[in-house]
């Protein structure tokens, strides 16, 4: 007897073992997230969308589901077999979404213009967009006050959200391709569009007049018109790294994940490309917009590329790995105009002269940080750690010369400060988490705001495209 029910467990095992991935997705999970995985309630699940996220993150969220959003917890329900297959099948490439404008424009939502609409009034370039992790909220915010003032449901957010440069308008794309508008002056939502099936990024062009979105799925670069949301054309270009717009006559300089290229796309919207030496998937475009800084995936080498000779000027080898380029601090100090960035998975965070392009200095800190953050009329250099402390660097020395803790064993994530660079905000990255606000010449606290992870702050002053 004993024998026989242990065989028929060992039978049952193995019957529901043999249920393919894609069955148990067909079954459980097509209604939420599209037969071909496209998303629809539920994001999509593709290897575009998951990016570099770990397998056991994917089946934790599948395992335990997500807490305060429909996703349902599979176990119990799911063996762990099933749980592993369906995971490893979300992983799996699938057919290019179709993806047109007809597609895109079933999707546009536009707010009634005669709709009720809260007083603006407000010192715009004292906004603050504050985008929550935990909820998919993005909040806006009076910096003169620190009061969120109202806020959108956007999604998972990935790239930073934008503002346009007469502060009218508020842009932001989630990760599953939404575009949302958002009327600053009105303090409500203008418009929605899916312009893709997953997206990177967006960059509005200098004139306000147009959104250009790196979109993973299909891979495109999607000109939408920023007045109506309409999309004005797609370009076929490849898979992008991210797209940022330019003031000169180029309106937009895209990247691509693959390709030892630089695009720019001009006011008719026709690109054309800069060879470069390796593919650029993480960096930032200087002041002056001449020069790009970038690294490539690898993250070995220090890639300058000269956007006016259309030529890399500047290759050099990077001292410590995988530089976070994208998020680099810029400031001037000793007649020099200075670069801090942190390293990917390394406590250091290094200085590079612009124009000379020499590196000065790497600073070792207490961890592997993701950000760094300097403001023309802040005292010090702020980086974060991944741990519960923020480390100050000297703008002149390149020295840690201070720190601060909001809150001990609380993870500190990202800072960003208020238009004039008196206060520094700074993130607890927990669900139960808070924006702590800092007197940034006196290093004191001065307010704390409760968010559910608010993974980013972005000040409009200082973010204006
Ligand atoms: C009732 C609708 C629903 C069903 C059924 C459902 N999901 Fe989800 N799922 C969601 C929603 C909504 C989210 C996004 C939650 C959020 O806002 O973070 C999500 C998120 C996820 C994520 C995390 C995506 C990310 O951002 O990294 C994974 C993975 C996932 N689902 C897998 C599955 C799998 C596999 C199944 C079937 C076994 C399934 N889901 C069934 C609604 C659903």
């Amino acid at each position: 007897m004993r024998l026989f029910l242990t065989m028929l467990a060992f039978a049952m095992l193995g019957g529901s073992a043999l249920a393919s991935g894609a069955e148990v997705y067909e079954k459980h999970c097509a209604s939420c997230h599209h037969r071909e995985r496209w998303g629809l309630t539920g994001p999509p699940l593709l290897p575009e969308y998951f990016g570099p996220k770990k397998d056991a993150d994917i089946i934790a969220a599948i395992s335990e589901g997500i807490p305060a959003t429909n996703m349902p917890a599979f176990k119990g329900k799911l063996s762990p077999d099933e749980l592993r297959e369906v995971a490893a099948f979300v992983r799996t490439k699938t057919a290019v979404p179709v993806w047109s404008a007809f597609e895109m424009l079933s999707t546009r939502k536009m707010a009634d213009a005669a709709g009720p609409s809260k007083k603006g009034g407000y010192d715009m370039e004292e906004f603050f967009m504050v985008v929550e992790g935990g909820t998919g909220r993005v909040h806006f915010m009076d910096g003169r006050s620190f009061t969120v003032l109202d806020s959108v449901k956007a999604g998972a957010i990935h790239g930073g959200p934008k503002f346009d440069n007469e502060l009218k308008n508020a842009y932001m794309v989630s990760r599953d391709g939404w575009v949302v508008k958002y009327d600053l002056e009105a303090l409500r939502e203008a418009g929605r569009i899916r312009a893709g099936v997953s997206a990177r990024n967006i960059a509005i062009s200098a004139d306000g007049r147009h959104m250009a979105v790196a979109s993973l799925l299909p891979e495109a670069l999607v000109i939408l018109d920023t007045e109506t949301l309409k999309p004005v054309r797609s370009l076929s270009m490849g898979a992008l790294s991210a797209v940022y717009s330019l003031k000169g006559r180029a309106r937009f300089l895209a990247a691509f994940k693959d390709r030892a290229e630089l695009a720019l796309i001009n006011q008719d919207f026709e690109a054309s490309t800069i060879e470069i030496d390796q593919p650029l998937t993480d960096f930032f475009i200087e002041p002056s917009e001449r020069y790009v800084i970038g690294t490539s995936r690898e993250g070995g080498r220090i890639t300058v590329v000269d956007l006016e000779e259309g030529r890399v000027v500047k290759s050099l080898k990077s001292k410590v790995r995988m530089p976070h380029l994208a998020s680099a601090a810029l400031w001037r100090a000793n007649g020099s105009v200075y670069a801090a960035f942190p390293h990917i998975g390394e406590a250091a965070v290094s200085v590079m002269e612009l124009y000379s392009w020499e590196m000065k200095k790497t600073v070792k800190t207490k961890g592997p940080g993701f950000f760094a953050r300097a403001h023309e009329y802040a005292p010090h250099i702020w980086v974060d750690t991944n741990t519960d402390t923020i480390q100050l660097i000297d703008k002149k020395t390149f020295e840690v010369v201070g720190e601060v803790t909001p809150e001990p064993g609380k993870k500190a994530m990202h800072i960003e400060f208020t238009k004039e660079g008196s206060f520094a905000l700074v993130s607890i990255w927990e669900d139960d988490g808070a924006v702590v606000v800092y007197d940034s010449r006196s290093l004191k606290p001065v307010k704390s705001l409760p968010f559910k992870k608010p993974v980013g702050k972005y000040n409009a002053f200082n973010k204006k495209s």
